[in-house]
């Protein structure tokens, strides 16, 4: 059986947190799914301004009411653990920290960029718990370091998210097929980092990036992760908030679809080939103007395509205007299955790899 775990004083049944995936991918229906089985489920903040643009006002409007509005259908579907994730990345990181906090959510997760201003956020008797998604030990204790000395906070979990990840990474492009990055490395260390604040904090370590089976869960426990994140393998679910074009583009995929793309935010992501990636190889997707600032490092004069848009249209699943982001091992999801499903199967596996943990200790 999968242990549960403590993310400050919330008990986490299942060890299994789903990663936020934007832009609509993992909204409330996919999040209140997770967290119904006793995980963490996760709404993705990336373009909620344009998935509620329906609604009167701008996209920094739009986003916060999109934001509150997914966090209450979650809230209504489940009394589990509903977390939120936000992109340092984003224009309006700030925005959705504090409407996550407000509208208590669970727990932020906070990537792509060292989120190292997240507990100056926190208001009084707030109970949002606060986790970083690191890509490097040395990233792990500089936020330790600076959430330590400037607010007296730690982190309460820290998702260490390897190279084999779905969407934005955090590693140059030679180092992602390096094995000295590989999560297998990245988990002892980023453990290391977590047990010099031992006692302050016991901070639980989460592996994220490439996890398909309940035999690597097994194996990123063993070299001790407290949970996992996964992403991929609850694409092809029905709950899961993409279009069903979005979930068939996962199952029709072979490894060989599998590529890695500078994206305009800066970092390099990995996907699924497509239409929309050779028509953006040809220069045909220059944005000719922006109505949303989303990303704060992107200049839409430089940027070969407008990525809020290209994921959108994904979602939606208008593929010649869009492509999906995918983890290295989604191209192994052969159909679409509820997240119960995805869940009992998961942990099937792990149990026979505990045995044969367990037979190998003798
Ligand atoms: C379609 C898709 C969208 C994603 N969007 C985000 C995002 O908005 N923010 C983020 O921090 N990570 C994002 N990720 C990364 C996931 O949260 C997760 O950590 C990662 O996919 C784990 O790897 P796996 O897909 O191999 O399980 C995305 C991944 C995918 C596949």
């Amino acid at each position: 059986m999968m242990k549960s775990f403590f993310i400050g004083n919330r008990e986490i049944r299942l060890p299994i947190i789903q990663g936020g995936m934007g832009v609509g991918v993992s909204l409330s229906g996919l999040a209140s799914a997770v967290a119904n089985e006793g995980g963490v489920g996760v709404i993705s903040c990336a373009g909620l301004g344009l998935l509620y643009r329906e609604t009167s006002g701008n996209y920094v409007k739009n986003s916060i009411r999109g934001l509150k509005e997914e966090l209450r259908k979650a809230h209504e579907k489940t009394a589990g653990v509903i977390g939120v994730n936000i992109m340092v990345a984003l224009s309006n990181f700030a925005d959705m920290v504090r409407t996550a906090i407000s509208e208590k959510a669970d727990i932020i997760f906070a990537g792509a960029g060292l989120p190292l201003d997240l507990p100056s956020y926190l208001t009084q008797g707030s109970k949002t718990l606060l986790s970083p998604i690191v890509s490097s030990a040395r990233a792990a204790k500089i936020i330790c370091e600076k959430w330590f000395a400037n607010y007296n906070y730690l982190p309460d979990a820290i998702v260490v998210e390897g190279p084999k990840a779905g969407g934005h990474l955090g590693f140059k492009k030679e180092q992602i097929e390096d094995e000295n990055y590989s999560l297998e490395h990245l988990i002892p260390e980023v453990v290391a980092v977590a047990e010099q604040y031992s006692d302050r904090k016991s901070i639980p370590v989460i592996a994220a990036g490439g996890i398909s089976t309940g035999e690597d869960i097994s194996r990123f426990m063993e070299i001790g992760a407290s949970g996992v994140q996964l992403g991929s393998l609850f694409v092809p679910t029905y709950e899961c908030d993409a279009s069903p074009v979005f979930k068939q583009v996962y199952i029709d995929a072979s490894p060989h679809d599998t590529m890695i793309i500078q994206s305009p935010v800066g970092m390099p992501g990995r996907a699924l080939d497509g239409d929309f990636i050779h028509s953006v190889e040809l220069g045909k997707e220059k944005p000719k103007g922006c109505a949303f600032h989303c990303i704060k490092t992107c200049d839409y004069t430089k940027s070969p395509y407008c990525i809020i848009k290209a994921l959108y249209h994904a979602a939606k699943g208008n593929m010649n205007k869009g492509y999906v982001f995918a983890g290295a091992n989604a191209y192994l999801t052969e159909k679409i299955s509820t997240v119960k499903e995805v869940i009992v199967k998961l942990k099937e596996e792990f149990s026979v790899a505990q045995q044969k943990v367990i037979a190998r200790r003798g």
